[in-house]
């Protein structure tokens, strides 16, 4: 846990300190058990007509919920593949878990994909990891106690222009809906950036946002685990996050806009 100890050293709290050494730990877990799978066959189960999930998302996020719930007793935890079970209720501070965001890459065999957790108190995010397993990169924050990545401090780009700037986003599983307001930002920004990528894991590319190698990073209809821990990530690198229309932001809103800060009104007025 050497990665984890730069970090946990500027947490504000001893409260933080154990509960981000928990979040490492769970995190750690599931990329190991992720790791083992990449190269394995698949069971695939379709949750709709694209959006699918793998044996490797449940047995992770069964991982997870061991660790967490071993380390934080008591601890409610809102994670992606059995939210309904392990729902949050009314509580005021509880994970949220994304066990494996970039589910379509992991079963394809593209390497961009990344575990999540996130301690989410009154709506907002305390603590926050992101592991990637096969690049095995460690991204964590604590409210208050910066960014990292592998025990180092991150921090966003200092891009102060579109034309120079390399922008994530993502396409939603619903596009029936959403496809023309998807196909429309998208011709909205590409026309005005470097370039765009369209990796594959949300969560990753707002870890990305916050080490610079994104300048910007903008989706809609995500849901909370696959935002919670990029949001603090990307605000303790010095980066702004926001709702689509440039409101405050919640993981429970359907549109997030995440930049440099430099760049955000830019890019909100291209997204409107
Ligand atoms: C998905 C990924 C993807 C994003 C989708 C998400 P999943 O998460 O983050 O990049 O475009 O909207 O649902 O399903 O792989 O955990
Ligand atoms: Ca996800
Ligand atoms: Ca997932």
């Amino acid at each position: 846990m050497n990665r984890i100890q730069a970090p946990c050293a500027q947490c504000i709290s001893g409260e933080l300190r154990q509960l981000l050494t928990a979040a490492g730990r769970a995190a750690l877990a599931a990329g190991q058990l992720i790791k083992q799978g990449y190269d394995q066959p698949h069971e695939i189960t379709m949750k709709g007509v694209i959006n699918l999930v793998t044996e490797v998302d449940l047995a992770a996020e069964a991982a997870i919920i061991a660790s967490l719930g071993a380390d934080t007793p008591g601890f409610p935890i809102m994670a992606e593949e059995s939210a309904a079970t392990h729902g949050q209720g009314n509580a005021k501070q509880f994970w949220v878990v994304d066990p494996l965001d970039g589910t379509t890459n992991f079963a394809h065999g593209f390497p961009y994909f990344a575990v999540s957790i996130a301690l989410l108190a009154d709506g907002k995010p305390l603590v926050a990891v992101i592991y990637t397993p096969m690049l095995d990169e460690l991204f964590c924050a604590t409210k208050g106690g910066g960014a990292w990545l592998n025990g180092r401090p991150i921090r966003v780009t200092g891009t102060g222009q579109l034309i120079a700037a390399l922008i994530g986003t993502g396409f939603p599983y619903e596009l029936d809906q959403t496809l023309p307001g998807v196909l429309r930002q998208l011709a909205a920004v590409l026309a005005k950036v470097r370039d765009i990528r369209r990796a594959g894991a949300a969560a990753l590319d707002l870890a990305y946002v916050a080490c610079g190698r994104l300048d910007g990073f903008y989706e809609i209809n995500l849901q909370p685990w696959d935002t919670a821990a990029g949001w603090l990530l990307v605000e303790e690198a010095g980066g702004r996050v926001t709702d689509g229309s440039g409101g405050d932001y919640s993981p429970f809103v359907r549109s997030i806009v995440a930049s440099n800060r430099t760049l955000h009104p830019s890019l909100l007025q291209l997204l409107q």
